[in-house]
């Protein structure tokens, strides 16, 4: 039976009823609406240089840094592994590449990683300077390089309004080509432009799913 999801929130919290994670990671948490879908029994870590969220749920702590500092001494982790993460920082692709081998880094490795706005609507919320209410940014490219120097992981992209959720897994802690290859990865996935991702099949280039219970419960359970 088809179970049509709408929005990336739905989404997430059907992922999180679903696997009532012991700790979950956001980055990136504005106004905490996301933080609004944790489970009670979740210890949650949020990072974000300016936090903004007024009544964080219990079991919070907030983290008001870079993601980039936070990696260079994650000790509000405590040295847990983290269950389930979502990447919802700043929406440069190289930015939300690092953000991703950094959560990778310090993941289970039957976690799962969740990354907004992969599937892009039109060049102008695509671009890298932020002109509009909806920004997805460049975030796209970030699957396109995963998939591309890492065929390992399981990547796909979630067909969600109101520009899609990547849904990462397959994780591999000690895995180390993002942080190997950085400088080539950039070099390669930076030449890719909108006019790329308008020409392409999106179920081919970015993995792009039917936004579907059914079908996305398997990969995230
Ligand atoms: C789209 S908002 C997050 C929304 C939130 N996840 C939600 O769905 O309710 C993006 C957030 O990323 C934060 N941000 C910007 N640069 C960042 C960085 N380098 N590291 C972590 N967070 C960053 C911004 O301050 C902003 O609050």
């Amino acid at each position: 039976m088809r179970e049509p999801i709408s929005t990336y929130y739905g989404l997430l919290r059907r992922i999180h009823e679903l696997r009532r994670p012991s700790l979950y990671v956001e980055i990136g948490v504005h106004e905490g609406h996301s933080l609004a879908f944790v489970q009670p029994g979740t210890r949650i870590v949020g990072v974000d240089p300016e936090p903004k969220v007024a009544e964080p749920p219990p079991n919070t702590t907030i983290v008001a840094q870079t993601s980039d500092d936070f990696f260079a001494d994650p000790e509000a982790l405590g040295g847990a592994a983290i269950d389930l993460a979502f990447a919802d920082g700043l929406h440069w692709w190289e930015q939300t590449l690092r953000d991703v081998a950094n959560l990778e880094r310090h993941s289970s490795p039957d976690g799962v990683i969740l990354i907004h706005d992969c599937n892009p609507i039109d060049e102008v919320t695509a671009a890298r300077e932020r002109t509009t209410a909806v920004w997805s940014g460049d975030v796209w490219k970030t699957v396109v390089a995963l998939r591309r120097f890492r065929p390992d992981l399981q990547v796909v992209v979630a067909d969600v309004e109101p520009t899609g959720l990547a849904i990462v897994t397959g994780l591999d802690p000690t895995n180390t080509v993002v942080f190997d290859r950085y400088d080539e990865i950039v070099a390669e996935i930076d030449r890719l432009g909108w006019a790329d991702i308008a020409a392409a099949d999106r179920s081919e280039f970015l993995g792009l799913v039917a936004g579907d219970w059914a079908d996305l419960r398997p990969l995230v359970a």
